[in-house]
């Protein structure tokens, strides 16, 4: 792993940091590269285009690691008002919404899961009516359980619901089998926490060893597997996976990152593939932002400059 990456992860729980960050406009260039916007209106347009391209969508009202209940309850709002936008425009087909539990309520001191739970299932209640669905993030470590426990619950009225596990976490390969039946929806990624090496593999190359075993558990299970990365060798070993299980385009799907290889994201899509491109949007970027750079030290003097010239 890159020298930088746990700094940089660090860093992007540092609330000093953030303050100093975040004064930045949206659009210097290097959010606006990875963020279309901080309004409702931004990300639903940016819907429209990436739709008009062929691709699908999930949107991420940006958001974690909320310790105020009013703040998980704004973010509740924001998911349905943008819910009913995307309906009232047509666009909901095509555009599921993920969330993360740490922003309605799941860090919450008293009572956490409980009303995390509640506030995911108005969200999951707003995506039925407009026609769509929603799928968890998954956070870091200390987080898996809980969530995985309010996905089974929330799965009892909203079966629809998904579900995201990383491959760097040791335990990953399980939860796969775990959720690799019909009707689940697994979103696999490879994690982008900094996470100490007693629950998670440190190498990159492990990591991507663990990421293969994942996928070839899903890709053989009865669910609909959702193959989240921008790395082509993994995109091409999923691809085999699928025509050796006789997996045909549709019962699985790439997803990619908002301004992450979009070039990649057409291809894709123009060979026939359903590929779900990941749009987070709203003004709490900073988090977001600081895991990107952790994955691509390389933007780093690009985010630097942009700092400085910042007004
Ligand atoms: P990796 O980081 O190894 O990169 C492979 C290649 O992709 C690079 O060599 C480069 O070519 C390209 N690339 C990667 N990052 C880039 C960047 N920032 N800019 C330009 N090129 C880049 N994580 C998590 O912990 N919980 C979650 O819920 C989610 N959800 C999620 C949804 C979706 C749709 C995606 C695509 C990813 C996530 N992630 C996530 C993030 C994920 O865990 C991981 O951190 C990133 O996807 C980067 O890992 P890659 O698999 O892309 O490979």
């Amino acid at each position: 792993m890159s020298l930088l990456r746990q700094p940089l992860l660090l860093l992007s729980r540092s609330e000093a940091v953030k303050k100093v960050v975040s004064t930045m406009p949206v659009s210097a260039g290097i959010v606006q590269g990875y963020v279309p916007g901080e309004t409702t209106e931004s990300a639903v347009d940016a819907t429209a285009r990436l739709q008009d391209d062929g691709l699908k969508v999930t949107l991420d009202f940006l958001g974690e690691d909320t310790t105020d209940a009013a703040q998980a309850q704004a973010t509740v709002t924001a998911y349905v008002d943008m819910l009913s936008a995307l309906s009232a425009r047509g666009l909901a087909h095509g555009a599921e919404v993920s969330v993360k539990l740490s922003a309605v309520g799941q860090a919450l001191p008293d009572g956490g899961h409980a009303i995390a739970l509640e506030n995911a299932r108005t969200i999951c209640r707003a995506a039925r009516n407009a026609g769509t669905t929603v799928t968890l993030d998954m956070e870091d470590h200390t987080t898996t359980d809980s969530t995985l426990e309010i996905l089974r619950e929330l799965r009892q009225d909203f079966p629809e619901t998904g579900a995201v596990l990383q491959a760097y976490l040791h335990r990953t390969e399980a939860d796969c089998r775990q959720l690799a039946h019909e009707g689940s929806r697994v979103r696999l990624c490879k994690g982008a926490y900094a996470e100490p090496e007693e629950v998670a593999f440190q190498d990159k190359l492990d990591v991507d060893k663990s990421y293969v075993r994942c996928l070839k558990v899903l890709m053989a299970g009865q669910g609909y597997p959702m193959i989240a990365t921008h790395d082509p060798r993994m995109v091409e070993i999923a691809s085999s996976l699928a025509s050796r299980q006789g997996r045909a385009p549709g019962t699985y799907e790439f997803q990619m990152l908002y301004g992450i290889r979009p070039e990649e994201q057409r291809r894709l899509a123009a060979a026939g593939e359903t590929v779900r491109v990941y749009v987070p949007y709203g003004t709490e970027w900073y988090g977001y932002l600081m895991r990107r750079l952790a994955e691509r030290p390389q933007n780093l003097s690009f985010f630097v400059k942009s700092l400085i010239s910042k007004k």
